[in-house]
């Protein structure tokens, strides 16, 4: 497991991150994403869904709908599990249409699941302080080498 960790100083720092994983990703990606409340994960999505070419407004934390599809030239689906609590209510929502479907989509609360597929870019977020986040971001050999760790700018 490829591993590798940043600090974040703001909002746009995260968000910034998500843009530039974006152009790394592939049809079929699972990015998933963990840590506490307001840690910053949809920050990071919303990134992803600019750098995925998503061009619909704002994207917002889907916590009453749990799965907002975007259509970019790849479909985009931000998942939220926060709201699911028992197992199988995550089971019936048939997640695994979208994370094993020809799109990218991103799962926040993602240790709720509990078959996501094993080939996914993981990424844990720490609440340093007001201003700061850590992460971590950890993947298989063949997502970090696309993403080129340890290459980057
Ligand atoms: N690197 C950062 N430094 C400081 N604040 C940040 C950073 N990244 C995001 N934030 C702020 O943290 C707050 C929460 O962000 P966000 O909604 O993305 O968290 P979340 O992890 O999705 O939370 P939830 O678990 O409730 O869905 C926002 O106010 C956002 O601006
Ligand atoms: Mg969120």
């Amino acid at each position: 497991m490829n591993s590798l960790e940043e600090i974040l100083e703001g909002e746009k720092a995260t968000e910034e991150l998500g843009r530039r994983l974006a152009p790394f990703l592939r049809p079929g990606d699972v990015v998933a994403l963990y840590g506490e409340l307001g840690s910053g994960k949809t920050c990071l999505v919303r990134g992803l869904a600019r750098g995925l070419g998503v061009k619909e407004g704002e994207v917002s934390s889907p916590s009453f709908t749990l799965i907002n599809e975007y259509a970019g030239p790849i479909p985009f689906y931000h998942i939220d599990c926060y709201r699911l609590q028992l197992r199988e209510e995550i089971r019936e929502l048939g997640l695994e249409d979208y994370l094993e479907g020809p799109g990218i989509s991103a799962v926040e609360w993602a240790e709720r699941i509990e078959d996501l597929p094993e080939v996914r870019l993981d990424i844990f977020f720490e609440i340093l302080d007001e201003h700061r986040r850590r992460v971590v971001l950890k993947a298989g050999a063949e997502i970090a080498g696309r993403i080129g760790w340890g290459c980057r700018t």
